[in-house]
């Protein structure tokens, strides 16, 4: 495997995106991240250590159906939300947008549930393979088209407990 962001690179990106939020969302008001299970665990647990302490958080799980054929776009709920959103302010902590399906999933049914606002954080972007325009605020690191792991993200769901990102070649698989 290559290594194609290392721990401190990511490290200090993941400070920046941290403040980033903070600036975005004045005052004393609560942030309530919504982590998306699995992949999005780490980027979490690493960008809440640089956050204020009115920083909550909730975990959702989804799956995409039928992975391999042709993509619907729909998405199926695994595991939801312990609290509601009415009126908190939201970020959605997902380890990467790739066709962006599920993240426009997510966006609709956390946005119904009225928000006073919702904005999403990425760790990576692969802008090549989108096929929905899905609005990201903040993006750690835009990659080519590779598939990666580390950092939260599997291969079969292995190598989530790298501390940097690297990239699958044939041969590890
Ligand atoms: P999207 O709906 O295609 O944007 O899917 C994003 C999801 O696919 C991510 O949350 C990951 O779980 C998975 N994924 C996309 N690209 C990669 C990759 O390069 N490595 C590991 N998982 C990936
Ligand atoms: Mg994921």
């Amino acid at each position: 495997m290559d290594i194609l962001l290392a721990s401190d690179v990511i490290q200090a990106r993941i400070r920046e995106v941290a403040a980033e939020i903070e600036r975005d969302h004045p005052g004393d008001e609560e942030i309530h991240l919504v982590c998306v299970l699995k992949g999005g665990f780490m980027f979490m647990a690493d960008l809440i250590r640089h956050m204020s302490p009115r920083v909550t958080l909730d975990f959702i799980a989804v799956s995409s159906y039928a992975k391999g054929t042709k993509s619907s776009g729909e998405v199926r709920m695994l595991k939801d939300l312990d609290s509601g959103l009415e009126g908190r302010n939201v970020v959605i902590v997902e380890d990467i947008v790739d066709t962006g399906l599920t993240l426009t999933y997510l966006q609709d049914i956390l946005r119904a549930r009225s928000p006073k606002s919702l904005r999403t954080a990425c760790l990576l972007n692969k802008p090549s393979r989108r096929q929905v325009d899905v609005d990201v605020k903040y993006i750690g690191f835009t990659i080519e088209d590779h598939f990666v792991v580390g950092y939260g993200l599997d291969y079969a769901e292995k190598y989530r407990n790298l501390d940097h990102i690297a990239v699958l070649n044939g041969d590890d698989e």
